[in-house]
Order: structure tokens, then C-alpha cells, then sequence
């Protein structure tokens, strides 16, 4: 809500599918956003934003906290029927 909401509102929110997986999305937001202020955020801010979109667009949550790692990341896909 503080860093992101103010130009996107909640209309981001089904996103993911939109990414190869959750490190291209991850790495867009971190180093492209806010705006006005790319990179300004911890980048730990920047996984828990990611983590929360994918929870709310259905993705199922996981029992250890998401962290900004690339190999664990980019095996994260957005379900994509017929496609890997
Ligand atoms: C000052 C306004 C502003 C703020 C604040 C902002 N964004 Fe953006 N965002 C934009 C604009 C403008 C674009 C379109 C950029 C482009 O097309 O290159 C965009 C595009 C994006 C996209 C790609 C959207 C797409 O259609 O593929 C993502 C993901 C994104 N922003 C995430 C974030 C996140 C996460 C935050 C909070 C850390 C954030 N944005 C904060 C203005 C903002």
C-alpha cells in the first residue's frame, strides 16, 4: 500500500502470470520501482511485495518466507496450462 498502491492501486495484483517466473518479476520490481524512485526499497520489501501479489492472485503459500535468491526464485512459474 505505502510504496506501490499509490500508482498501481490493486489492479497489479494478477500479474505473475505475466513473468516467466517469480525472479523476472521480482527482478523488474527491484530494480524498475517505485517509478519516481527505482530501488529505493530494502530488497527484502521487494520479495514480500512479489510473495503478497502471488497470495493474492492464488498462489499457494509455502511454509518458509520467500527471499530474495535467484535459483529459488526463478523455479517459482506462474501456472500456465500447456506450457512449462
Ligand atoms: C510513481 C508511480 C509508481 C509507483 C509508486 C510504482 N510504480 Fe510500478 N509502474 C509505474 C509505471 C508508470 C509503470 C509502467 C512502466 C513501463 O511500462 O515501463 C509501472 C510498471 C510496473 C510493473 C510492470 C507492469 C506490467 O504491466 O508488466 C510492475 C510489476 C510494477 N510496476 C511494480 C511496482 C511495485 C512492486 C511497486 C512498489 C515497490 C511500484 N511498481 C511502484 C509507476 C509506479
Amino acid at each position: 500500500m505505502t510504496n506501490c498502491a499509490g500508482c498501481h492501486g490493486f489492479s497489479m495484483i494478477s500479474i505473475f502470470g505475466r513473468y516467466r517466473n517469480a525472479y523476472d518479476h521480482y527482478g523488474f520490481a527491484s530494480t524498475s520501482m517505485p517509478w519516481e524512485d527505482a530501488g529505493a526499497l530494502p530488497l527484502q520489501d521487494y520479495i514480500d511485495i512479489v510473495a503478497y501479489m502471488m497470495r493474492e492472485s492464488g498462489f499457494p503459500s509455502g511454509d518458509v518466507e520467500l527471499r530474495p535468491i535467484r535459483d529459488v526464485l526463478e523455479q517459482i512459474l506462474p501456472a500456465q496450462p500447456g506450457r512449462r
